[in-house]
């Protein structure tokens, strides 16, 4: 039985070595998915008229927000820097329209955030990467609020 301490070791390092790997290219795709998943929930939740749950997803998307702006360079694009001057302000205007509890006004800046999206897509030659609106719910989870 001596030998399972030595292969938790090994699995170990081996991730270790993975984790190192990750760092040196920034996992952009990752990122950008996670910025089009949280958005997409966010709206359903807004389109159901759950003001709660866009709430949480907007932490989940600001969170992403943060992490692309930890983003220095992928290739020679400056992620974070762009991030930080096209979508960190919209997004803001978003929150304040979440808290300020006003449903059209959300709805307005959502349209702003997905501006600016695609306007740093246009920016860094992605232009042909355009988020758009969607209505449709393709998750097994139910937007409405409870009450
Ligand atoms: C820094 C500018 C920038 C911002 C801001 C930005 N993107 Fe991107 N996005 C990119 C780049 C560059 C790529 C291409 C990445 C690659 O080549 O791997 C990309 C790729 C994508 C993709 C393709 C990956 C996939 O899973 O299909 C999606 C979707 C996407 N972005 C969604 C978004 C959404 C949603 C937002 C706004 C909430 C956003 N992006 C904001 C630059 C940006």
């Amino acid at each position: 039985m001596k030998a399972l301490p030595a292969l938790l070791l090994s699995v170990g390092m081996g991730l270790g070595a993975g984790g190192a790997l990750a760092q040196d290219e920034p996992d952009m795709i990752g990122t950008m998915s996670q910025l089009q998943l949280f958005l997409h929930k966010l709206s359903l939740s807004v389109d159901a008229g759950n003001l709660d749950l866009a709430d949480f997803y907007a932490h989940e998307l600001e969170e992403t927000i943060e992490v692309a702006e930890s983003i220095e360079y992928y290739h020679d694009i400056p992620v974070g820097r762009l991030t930080g001057s096209l979508l960190t302000p919209t997004f803001e205007s978003l929150e304040a329209a979440i808290d300020g509890g006003d449903p059209e006004a959300v709805k307005s800046r959502l349209r702003g955030v997905i501006s600016s999206c695609n306007g740093c897509h246009e920016a860094t030659g992605y232009g042909f990467l355009r988020i758009a609106p969607s209505e449709a719910n393709p998750y097994m989870q139910d937007f409405a609020p409870r009450d």
